[in-house]
């Protein structure tokens, strides 16, 4: 029987990863600042509004209020789907202090405080029946004590896929770094998207590739994107070579 996949929507990326992320996974964004990251996440969250698949998007960087005007840029109106229960933002950001943070619907008093999180997240998936699942990123949640991150992605990952939602947990690396967010969360990771910004020759270019993704074959190699006034676009058909990284 062929596995079921989740449609990313976004151009270019279903064909690298044949066919769209298996079902379930939770799945690594990986990537340094600028990267694309968060435009990924949300385009992934509102691609599957597009076709009926209710979404979360959890922040945990970027005021709410703030992420709807980023997406509205991209032509994203989330806050249509919020109305009418299709889609839910889990302001992990403000802690409720402030006069938007009041009229936010799901808010996490204290972020550092992850079964409260965990639960305000699995009561929101479970309120609109959520398909997909972004985290914004998870990196926040153990930046001061790594050694509480696999604990912590496990945790998620099992309520997650629990619920049987498909996920991206974005996860922030530093400029130079060649990984994708440390051991534990890499080895607990069903994939690893990872977006790459690299200077050539003066130039700046944008590449990602497909470290892992459990559950099917994918393209092995790095593919050059582009962030327009639309969103992200993969070139599935174009290699972007980096000698001596
Ligand atoms: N409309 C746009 N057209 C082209 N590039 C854009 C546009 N909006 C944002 N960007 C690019 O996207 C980058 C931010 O992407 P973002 O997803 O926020 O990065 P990350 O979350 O990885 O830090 C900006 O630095 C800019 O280069
Ligand atoms: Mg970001």
């Amino acid at each position: 029987m062929p596995i079921e996949r989740i449609k990313t929507g976004i151009p270019g990326l279903d064909e690298v990863l044949h066919g769209g992320i298996p079902r379930r996974n939770v799945v690594l964004l990986s990537g340094g600042p600028g990267t694309g990251k968060s435009i990924l996440g949300q385009q992934f969250l509102y691609n599957g509004l597009l076709k009926g698949e209710p979404g979360v998007l959890v922040v945990l960087e970027e005021h709410p209020v703030q992420v709807r005007i980023n997406m509205e840029q991209f032509g994203w109106n989330i806050r249509k789907y919020e109305e009418k229960g299709l889609a839910a933002i889990v302001d992990a950001f403000t802690g409720g202090i402030g006069e938007a943070a009041r009229r936010e619907r799901y808010v996490v008093p204290a972020p550092d405080d992850l079964p409260s999180l965990v639960d305000i997240i699995r009561r929101a998936a479970k309120e609109i029946r959520a398909a997909r699942v972004v985290i914004d990123s998870v990196t926040t949640l153990y930046i001061t004590k790594p050694s509480v991150a696999r604990a912590v992605v496990m945790q998620l990952k099992k309520m997650l896929s629990g619920l049987g939602c498909t996920s991206l947990l974005v996860s922030q690396v530093s400029v130079t770094e060649r990984g994708f967010g440390g051991p534990g969360v890499e080895h607990a990771a069903d994939g690893i998207i990872r977006l790459d910004l690299d200077e050539i020759q003066g130039k700046l270019f944008r590449s990602m590739i497909i470290w892992k993704m459990r559950g099917t074959s994918h393209s092995m190699n790095r593919h050059p994107f582009d962030i327009t006034d639309n969103g992200i676009i993969i070139y599935y058909d174009r290699t972007l070579s980096l000698s001596r990284r």
